[in-house]
């Protein structure tokens, strides 16, 4: 028997979800998605939707690539799951040697699958843990790991992420990252950095010693954060720090990875070696997966048994993401995420010039974003107008989303194989939201 669903309006279905799904969960946009193709979403009423969130990020390639379909197809036809412990599989091999070979560094590398972000930021951890034989975890203030109960700990935002949901785990300390649009006025970016290094470097005295420390987990460029880039002198810094302390050094890559910012991996920008790489999101274009990929010796340091998961790296989801390997490369989307960049850049840069309320544009690769402040010179986040122009933005067609520890930032994470004619209409949504201001 089908599933009769178009006996329902929109309004039907709002309403079942008010009644049967966890407040907790929450909803950007309160249409009903139906069909993906691209960068361009319709729902159940055949309304169109730009895509500029991508599903936070998953989606590089675009909604239901053909090749991501076909790939998909294929291996549902021929074997679902027989879970990777029980019998394994080529796809998940396959995928496990490309990535060793993608990775930043010549030294030689492992893989592990998992299933969701989080998932692979607590395997990065208890494979530090294990490697090392210690127990502290550092992350960075404003960063954002997870709603598990150890990534929730090494994220930042208190409301909504932890608010309520202590006890949180122990031996997790957050660092100082910086954050160039908020330094002291008057200061140059180069002493600011010298301030926040020396603050980092401070933090091993005050809050945790090195010796304790498995892991320094840091976003190349923070995502849920507010797209906010640290300078190449900074990363450099913590990765020379992490290895004369024998601290791993874990990027996590899950919303900068996979061409976002112009390349596979956002910390190849910083000129730094990762020890681990945790990856998902855009990985696999929305079939749920996600990995660590790091030094083999640290990959190898767990017994049999001691990681993995019931899904962890499903046949669906390997197959998924050897179909995005293929097209990023073949579409060439490092190039294409850089032109996108640009392009949202010059246009934000016009905005900024009419509208006192954005305070900056930054980006690196298509990984962009404008702070929304309520005066250019105090620079107070404006929470409530990132929010309006969210709102308008989804209301008149365009799926847009905010970050940021104060919710002030509006971000960009289209898809890659956007047209230049829909990030263009996308444009003109926004402005349209901005005047409304
Ligand atoms: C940098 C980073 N790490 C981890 C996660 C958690 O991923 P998931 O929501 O799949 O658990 C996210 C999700 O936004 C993320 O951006």
């Amino acid at each position: 028997m089908s599933r009769n669903t178009k006996a329902f309006t929109t309004e039907d279905w709002q309403a079942k979800r008010d009644q049967f799904v966890a407040r907790g969960v929450s909803n950007g946009n309160r249409h009903l998605a139906a069909k993906g193709e691209g960068a361009v979403l319709y729902d159940i009423d055949g309304r169109r939707f730009i895509d500029f969130a991508g599903a936070i990020g998953t989606l590089n390639v675009g909604h239901s690539h053909p090749k991501v379909v076909e790939a998909v197809k294929r291996q549902a036809e021929q074997l679902i799951h027989p879970g990777f412990n029980v019998m394994m599989y080529p796809a998940y091999l396959e995928l496990a040697e490309k990535l060793c070979r993608l990775a930043p560094g010549a030294h030689e590398k492992k893989a592990i699958f998992l299933n969701s972000g989080a998932e692979a930021v607590e395997n990065a951890v208890k494979i530090a843990r294990k490697y090392t034989k210690r127990q502290a975890v550092v992350s960075f203030t404003r960063g954002f790991h997870g709603r598990t109960n150890m990534t929730m700990s090494m994220t930042s935002k208190v409301k909504p992420y932890k608010f309520g949901f202590g006890p949180f785990a122990p031996e997790v300390y957050q660092a100082p990252f910086p954050y160039y649009y908020r330094k002291p006025e008057g200061m140059t970016d180069e002493s600011y950095d010298d301030m926040v290094i020396q603050a980092f470097d401070d933090f091993f005295v005050s809050s945790v010693a090195p010796e304790t420390v498995a892991c320094v987990v840091m976003e190349p460029v923070q995502g849920e954060g507010g797209f906010i880039i640290p300078s190449k002198r900074f990363v450099q810094h913590v990765a020379a720090f992490c290895q004369k302390h024998g601290i791993v050094f874990v990027a996590d890559e899950i919303q900068t990875g996979f061409a976002r910012t112009g390349k596979y991996f956002a910390i190849e920008h910083f000129d730094v070696v990762p020890d681990l790489v945790t990856v998902s999101k855009s990985l696999a274009a929305g079939v749920p997966l996600s990995g660590v990929i790091g030094r083999a010796e640290m990959l190898d340091a767990a017994d049999p048994g001691e990681l993995g998961g019931t899904y962890a790296g499903s046949p669906l989801g390997c197959v998924a993401a050897l179909a995005v390997l293929d097209i990023i490369e073949s579409e060439q989307l490092n190039k294409r995420s850089e032109e996108i960049g640009k392009a949202i850049e010059e246009r934000a840069l016009e905005w900024k010039m009419k509208y006192p309320q954005i305070g900056e544009v930054r980006r690196l690769g298509a990984m962009a974003a404008i702070e929304i402040v309520r005066d250019e010179k105090t620079r107070e986040p404006d929470k409530a107008a990132a929010a309006k122009i969210a709102k308008y933005a989804n209301e008149h067609g365009l799926l847009l989303l905010t970050a940021g520890i104060n919710g002030n930032i509006i971000r960009f994470l289209s898809p890659l194989v956007i047209t230049d004619e829909l990030l263009e209409e996308g444009f003109g949504i926004i402005e349209e939201a901005l005047e409304q201001l």
